[in-house]
This record gives C-alpha cells, sequence and structure tokens, in this order.
C-alpha cells in the first residue's frame, strides 16, 4: 500500500481540498457501528448511511418504504463508530418535497450524528429544498443519474443519460445543484465519458457509482463492496473486494488504494 490516509477529520473543505489537491475521495455505505468502524479505521473518507438500507438490510425491493426515522436510528449507530471520516445521511422519499420537510428531516439527521445529507434529483422543489437548507447552515450532497427514488419513473434501474436530451439535462442539472449551494454530487449509473465531462465542468466534487473512473471519489453499497447477494441483479460496476482480500478490513484498504489510484473502477466496472 502506498498510500497513508491522513488522519485529521474529513470535512466538507476537505471535500474540495481533496478535489485540489487531486487525492481521490473513497465512500462506502454503512447502516451500523461494527462496519463503520472497520471502514474509518481503514481509510474510508466519507460514511454514507444511503437509503439503500430499504433494500440490503429491509428486504424491500426499492429505497421507496424507508422513513426519516429508519435513516435517523441507523445515523445514529453509525456516528459513535467514526473518528475520521465525514458522515452522509440520505434524505428519504418525499422527505424534501418541501423545503420545510427537508429542513426538518434534515436537522434530525444532523443531530444524530451526520455531517453532510444527500438528496437525489435535479428539478425545481430539489434546487429549493437544495438552497433552503444550505442557507440554514446544512451542508448538502446532490445526487443525480440513476436516482433510486425515481424508479417508479424510470421504468427500473437503468442507465441515464444515455441520449443526448437526457445528457443535456444531466449537465444543466449538475451545474444548478452546485450553484444552488450543493458541496458535493453524487453521480449514479451515467456513461463514464458523460461523467467525466460533468467532473470536469462541475465546481463541486463529484463522486460516482457505475459512472467511470473520472470522477473526484467513487461509492460502494457494502454488500456489494463485500461480494453479499443481496436478491437483486448484480450491477456491472459491483467488485467483490472481500474476495480477493481476506478481511473486511483488508477489503476496505484495497478498496481506498485502488479509489486513490484510479484502479477501480476499470472499463468493466463503467458503462459507455
Ligand atoms: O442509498 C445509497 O446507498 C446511495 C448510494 C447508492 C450512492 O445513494
Amino acid at each position: 500500500m502506498t498510500t497513508i490516509p491522513p488522519s485529521k477529520p474529513v470535512t466538507v473543505p476537505e471535500l474540495f481540498e481533496a478535489r485540489r489537491a487531486g487525492r481521490k475521495l473513497a465512500m462506502l455505505t454503512a447502516y451500523d457501528a461494527g462496519f463503520a468502524r472497520v471502514f474509518d479505521a481503514n481509510g474510508a473518507d466519507i460514511i454514507l448511511v444511503g437509503d439503500t438500507l430499504g433494500m440490503v438490510v429491509q428486504g424491500h425491493p426499492s429505497t421507496l418504504p424507508v422513513i426519516v426515522e429508519d435513516i435517523e436510528y441507523h445515523t445514529r449507530n453509525v456516528a459513535r463508530a467514526l473518528s475520521r471520516a465525514l458522515l452522509l445521511a440520505d434524505l428519504p422519499f418525499q422527505a424534501d418535497a418541501t423545503p420545510e420537510r427537508a429542513l426538518d428531516a434534515a436537522t434530525r439527521l444532523l443531530q444524530a450524528g451526520a455531517g453532510m445529507i444527500k438528496l437525489e434529483g435535479g428539478g425545481r422543489h430539489k434546487l429549493d429544498a437544495i438552497r433552503f437548507l444550505v442557507e440554514r447552515e446544512i451542508p448538502v450532497s446532490a445526487h443525480l443519474g440513476l436516482t433510486p427514488q425515481s424508479v417508479l419513473r424510470f421504468g427500473g434501474y437503468k442507465v441515464q443519460g444515455r441520449e443526448e436530451t437526457a445528457a443535456k439535462q444531466l449537465r444543466a442539472d449538475a451545474l444548478a445543484v452546485a450553484e444552488a449551494g450543493a458541496s458535493l454530487l453524487v453521480l449514479e449509473c451515467v456513461p463514464a465519458a458523460l461523467a467525466a465531462e460533468i467532473t470536469h465542468a462541475s465546481p463541486i466534487p463529484t463522486i460516482g457509482i457505475g459512472a467511470g473512473p473520472h470522477c473526484d471519489g467513487q461509492v460502494l453499497v457494502l454488500h456489494d463492496f463485500l461480494g453479499l447477494d443481496t436478491g437483486t441483479r448484480r450491477p456491472k460496476f459491483v467488485k467483490d473486494f472481500l474476495a480477493e482480500n481476506g478481511s473486511v478490513a483488508g477489503a476496505v484498504r484495497a478498496y481506498v488504494e485502488a479509489v486513490r489510484n484510479g484502479s477501480f473502477p476499470g472499463v468493466e466496472h463503467s458503462y459507455a
């Protein structure tokens, strides 16, 4: 291993500093203190309490049944285990339907230990929610591309931005969420070339999942990263880091190193 993770806590300004310095950010999801502690101790920069917990922890077919109380509970558990990583928590389905609802949910998540909240989408009311939160000192990560809370409109979990009209909309949304005050942008399941273009034009750091190697960082869902069967089709961007590394701690170190040196994701994990 060539990379020694810095020991100072990862803050919002540190995300921008990492991007400026060309140091890629390694992010993983976690839902409990046990995994969060191992991830934190082995170099993960950001831990996400994602609403994927609806699927991988609760066993639902989508993230739509997740409620704020679920995210709050898991955020409290994860927060107790972290000493360095930034804790990001998801606003679940419709918790951002109005700026006031978003403020109420985000406040609960920050009080549970989150350092930043994430919300999906770039439409007008999402931009209003981002602005409303940021004006009230709540750091926000946006999430564009395959936003799982839009699964009913998308008609399934499909790569987004392949057609030029959709790509144009994604480019515009990426600039709009940054303009509204977001400090981070997760790009999920978009063609690698489009994610590279968005990252280049973006004033804020980007984190990819199924978005190719040119984002400023990467995220994987815990269960995918450990090669667990989640009962759904295994997406192309997933890599089982446990298989080759023998322990969860070793898998995290290998993941962090691979993200930082750009060897993960490879072309085999990316969409054209
Ligand atoms: O909920 C989640 O785990 C996420 C990741 C897939 C980025 O949003």
